[in-house]
Formats: structure tokens, C-alpha cells, sequence
């Protein structure tokens, strides 16, 4: 058995010398001071020994395996020391080299064109209102003077809930919500999202509109005109065409369309205004007795005129997009460019 454990001795330090790295020197621990490799099986066959030489070849196989166990571990300390050193060496961080830039974020066009609509207002003394976008009917119609079963209903198509509540279909109602708890004089304009059964390239079936309103004595139809085209030239520019047109809004009497001279053709007729020249960008009126009559306020003593318009359609003819339906795809490619 001495010479066994002379023979396995001389093997493993064979090995060591052979050894190039770190890895070899982790093997050849592995293979010979593993609990069932050579050493071990050697101690094993001490049990059949009597005492005496038990003794003896023990000790010798216990200190063999510390001399082994110390130049394995010493060398693989070195090698070990001497592979990391080279690893930090090849490893070395540039400090002058550029971060890497973290892409930036654009504020969506519907938000910005948003902020600019209440910029101006605000400027004008207008306070901004909000209201919910799950509406009663009652504030959605009825109160805005278009009772059940009246034609008018039609001009909206309406995602109806049940037990008398809609998705809004304008911001409107914010109108009555307002002025159900508030007095005269009032200056406001209400931004929001509204919702209708449309889709093409000029209507999503989601969209937003501010809605804005002036009630106090003595507000007349000039006033309207006055405050609209003010806010449409801030808006396209002081050259900008303005026009009025009759139309008609159940809740607005006398009701007008508002138009600018197209942004994109300059008047002369193109695609975009289907040839007039001319591009619709909001409604408006004088608000109808009636919509008084719902809120409780003396239509003889105060008058006020509305208006609401679509913020997706100022951002198309701002930036010249030619459809909607780009607004809601999230297309980073699209929206970058803002
Ligand atoms: C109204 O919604 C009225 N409430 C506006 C109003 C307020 C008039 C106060 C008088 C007084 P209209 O249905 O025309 O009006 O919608 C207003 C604007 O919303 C339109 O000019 C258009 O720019 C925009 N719009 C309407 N439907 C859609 C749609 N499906 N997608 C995108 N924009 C739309």
C-alpha cells in the first residue's frame, strides 16, 4: 500500500506539472482528493490492516494528502491571482468615452396643441372646468335642449350605457355642470375627451374637444366673434382668414360655423379644404333660453355665447397631418417627430 500511495503521489504532482491554469489545477483536485477518488479509496483499504501498520500507513497517507492539498491550493492561488490581474488588465474602462443617450420622450401633439388652446384663454381671464366622460343623458341632451326622440340626437352617434347614461358625446354637458352650480359672470372652457360611433380618416370613435363658454350682462354675438377670432389668429397666425357661417346647434341660438382660410393651399383650393378654400374649425352661438331655463338663470338678465371644437382637427392642420387615425397608433416613428 506504501507504494500505491508513492504511485498516486507521483501521478498528481505528473498532473501539476503539466497544469496551465487555474482550471487544470481545479481538475486534478476534483479527480484525486475527491471523497471517492484514489486517497479515499486508499484510506478505505486501512480498515483491513492490523493496528500497527494501520497506524503507520494512516499517518503517511494523511500527511501525503496535506502536501498535496498544500501545493495544489498554493499554485492555484497564484495562477488564479496572476488570470485576474491579466483579465483587469485587457478590462480596462475608457472614462473618456460618451454615455449612452437614453432616447427622449415627446409630449403627444393632442397634448401640446391642448396647452396651447388653454394658454390662450387663460390669458383672457378663462378658468379651465372638467367633467366626467360617463354622462347622464340628461346632461349629455336633455338639458343642452335635445329631448328624447328629438332629430337633433341624430347629429351624434352615441355609445349608450344602460339606465340613462352615455359616453359624452361633446364636452357640452360641462356647460350645465358648470353653471348648475355657479352664477354669472363666467368665463370657462372645458377640455376633454368625447366619444362617438365614427371612424374614417377625419373621425375616430375617440377624440377630444375644448368646449368654452361666457355668460354675464350685456354679452352680445360681437363678443363671440371678437374672442374667436382673437384666439384663432394666436392660434394659426394674425394673417389667418376668419369667416363665420350660419348653422345651426340646439343648444345655441343664433349658432354659427367657424372657418380659416385653408393652412395648407393658403385659399386657393385644395385636397385638404375640398377645394372652397376655406376649413370648418368650430361651432358656436349665443347659448339657447332654454340651456338658461335648465340651470335656472334669468334669460332676460344674462346672455352668453358657447363654442367647442376639435383639438385633433387643429393638430392635423397645424402640423399638416392628412389622418386622424395616426394620433392613437402609438407610433413611435410618427410620434418623434414632434
Ligand atoms: C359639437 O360637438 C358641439 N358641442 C360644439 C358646440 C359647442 C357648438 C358649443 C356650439 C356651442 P360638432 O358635432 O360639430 O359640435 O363637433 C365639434 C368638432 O368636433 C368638429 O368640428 C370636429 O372638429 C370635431 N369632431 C366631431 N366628430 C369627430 C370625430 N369623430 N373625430 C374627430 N373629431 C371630431
Amino acid at each position: 500500500m506504501k507504494e500505491s500511495l508513492e504511485i498516486l503521489e507521483r501521478e498528481i504532482m505528473n498532473g501539476f506539472k503539466a497544469a496551465r491554469s487555474a482550471v487544470d489545477i481545479d481538475n486534478l483536485k476534483k479527480k484525486y482528493l475527491a471523497r471517492k477518488g484514489p486517497l479515499a479509496a486508499l484510506i478505505k483499504e486501512l480498515a483491513g490492516l492490523p493496528a500497527e501498520e494501520r497506524r503507520i500507513l494512516g499517518e503517511a497517507i494523511n500527511e501525503a494528502k496535506k502536501r498535496i492539498e498544500g501545493v495544489l491550493d498554493d499554485a492555484l492561488a497564484t495562477l488564479r491571482g496572476a488570470e485576474k490581474s491579466e483579465r483587469l488588465g485587457k478590462e480596462r474602462l475608457d472614462v473618456t468615452l460618451p454615455g449612452r443617450s437614453l432616447p427622449s420622450g415627446r409630449i403627444h401633439p393632442v397634448t401640446s396643441v391642448t396647452s396651447e388652446i388653454e394658454d390662450i384663454f387663460t390669458s383672457l381671464g378663462f378658468e379651465i372646468a372638467e367633467g366626467p366622460e360617463v354622462e347622464l343623458d340628461y346632461y349629455n341632451f336633455e338639458a343642452l335642449n335635445i329631448p328624447k326622440d328629438h332629430p337633433a340626437r341624430d347629429m351624434q352617434d352615441t355609445f349608450y350605457l344602460s339606465g340613462g347614461v352615455c359616453l359624452r358625446t361633446h364636452t357640452s354637458p360641462v356647460q350645465i355642470r358648470v353653471m348648475e352650480k355657479r352664477r354669472p359672470p363666467l368665463r370657462v372652457i372645458a377640455p376633454g375627451t368625447v366619444y362617438r360611433r365614427d371612424s374614417d380618416i377625419t373621425h375616430t370613435p375617440m377624440f377630444h374637444q375644448v368646449e368654452g363658454f361666457m355668460v354675464d350682462e350685456g354679452v352680445s354675438f360681437s363678443a363671440l366673434k371678437g374672442v374667436l377670432t382673437h384666439f384663432l389668429h394666436r392660434l394659426f397666425g394674425e394673417d389667418t382668414g376668419v369667416r363665420f357661417r350660419p348653422s345651426f346647434f340646439p343648444f345655441t341660438e343664433p349658432s354659427a360655423e367657424v372657418d380659416i382660410r385653408c393652412v395648407m393651399c393658403a385659399g386657393k383650393g385644395c385636397r385638404v379644404c375640398k377645394g372652397s378654400g376655406w376649413l370648418e374649425i368650430l361651432g358656436c352661438g349665443m347659448i339657447h333660453p332654454n340651456v338658461f331655463k335648465s340651470v335656472d338663470y334669468d334669460y332676460g338678465r344674462y346672455s352668453g355665447f358657447a363654442f367647442g371644437l376639435g383639438i385633433e382637427r387643429i393638430a392635423m392642420l397645424k402640423h399638416g397631418i392628412d389622418d386622424i387615425r395616426l394620433f392613437f397608433e402609438n407610433d413611435i416613428r410618427f410620434l418623434r417627430q414632434f
